[in-house]
């Protein structure tokens, strides 16, 4: 675990892996007036600035929820939306790369534009070599999905019955090779995990807000950091 230091602060441990369910971006454009397009073109700028925060204080991984295999209910001007600003993101993600950011996608993107996949792929393999923050965004993901899609290629694999373990399943997931998130934050004044990161989350510290996601700022992440090293993680220990 990294020590994270800050002026004014007193030492505290960095989580190894934060996941943000970054919801509200609909209710923060309805306070103002505004489209549902809007909130989630200001989640996106926020999401970038969070990113580079969490890079610039040594915090090893993160993973944003930017679209679940539920969303695709919504009308379709939105689901559109959503995919033109993650679009945008892409073309734009070589501004990551000069921050030494590791861009990972995790989801099913087998049904998603061409032009999108073909835009991800560049981005992993441009950022391959950063040694920064990993960043994971989950896209088309749902935790449910990400087990049938782990339990396929474990049937596939060959591999028998009683020579499976959770092992075999961890190392089967989109996160395979990385720690469990072990902070997951959803602000928005939400109290669910809707289908997040189910399998990794088994030991993982919550910390809920009501704070619509475009205005959670690096100074609550540095809050609920601080919760964080509040917590008596057992593990089912005593
Ligand atoms: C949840 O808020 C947000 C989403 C389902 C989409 C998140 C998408 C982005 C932040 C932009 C694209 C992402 C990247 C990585 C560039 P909501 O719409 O459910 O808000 P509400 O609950 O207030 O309606």
């Amino acid at each position: 675990m990294a020590i994270f230091k800050k002026k004014n602060v007193a030492e505290r441990i960095l989580p190894d892996h934060i996941a943000i369910i970054m919801d509200g971006n609909g209710r923060w454009a309805k306070k103002r007036s505004l489209p549902r397009t809007a909130g989630h073109a200001a989640g996106s700028k926020n999401f970038k600035d969070i990113a580079r925060y969490c890079n610039k204080i040594g915090l090893k991984y993160l993973t944003v929820y930017a679209f679940s295999t539920e969303n695709w209910k919504r009308p379709k001007e939105e689901v559109d939306n959503i995919m033109k600003i993650f679009k945008e993101y892409l073309e734009d993600a070589k501004n990551f790369k000069d921050e030494n950011i590791q861009v990972q996608f995790i989801g099913d993107r087998s049904v998603l534009d061409e032009d999108i996949q073909r835009l991800m792929k560049e981005s992993e393999d441009a950022s391959c070599d950063a040694t920064g923050l990993h960043l994971n965004i989950a896209i088309n993901y749902g935790g449910r999905d990400e087990i049938v899609h782990a339990v396929k290629n474990i049937v596939d694999s060959g591999i028998d019955a009683k020579d499976i373990t959770e092992k075999t399943i961890t190392d089967s997931l989109y996160t395979a090779g990385q720690p469990d998130p072990d902070f997951i934050i959803r602000p928005s004044g939400e109290y669910r995990l809707s289908n997040y990161l189910i399998w990794q989350s088994a030991y993982a510290e919550y910390w809920f807000s009501d704070i619509l996601w475009p205005d959670f700022k690096p100074k609550d992440l540095d809050r609920a950091i601080e919760e964080f090293n509040k917590r008596n993680r057992r593990f089912g220990g005593v």
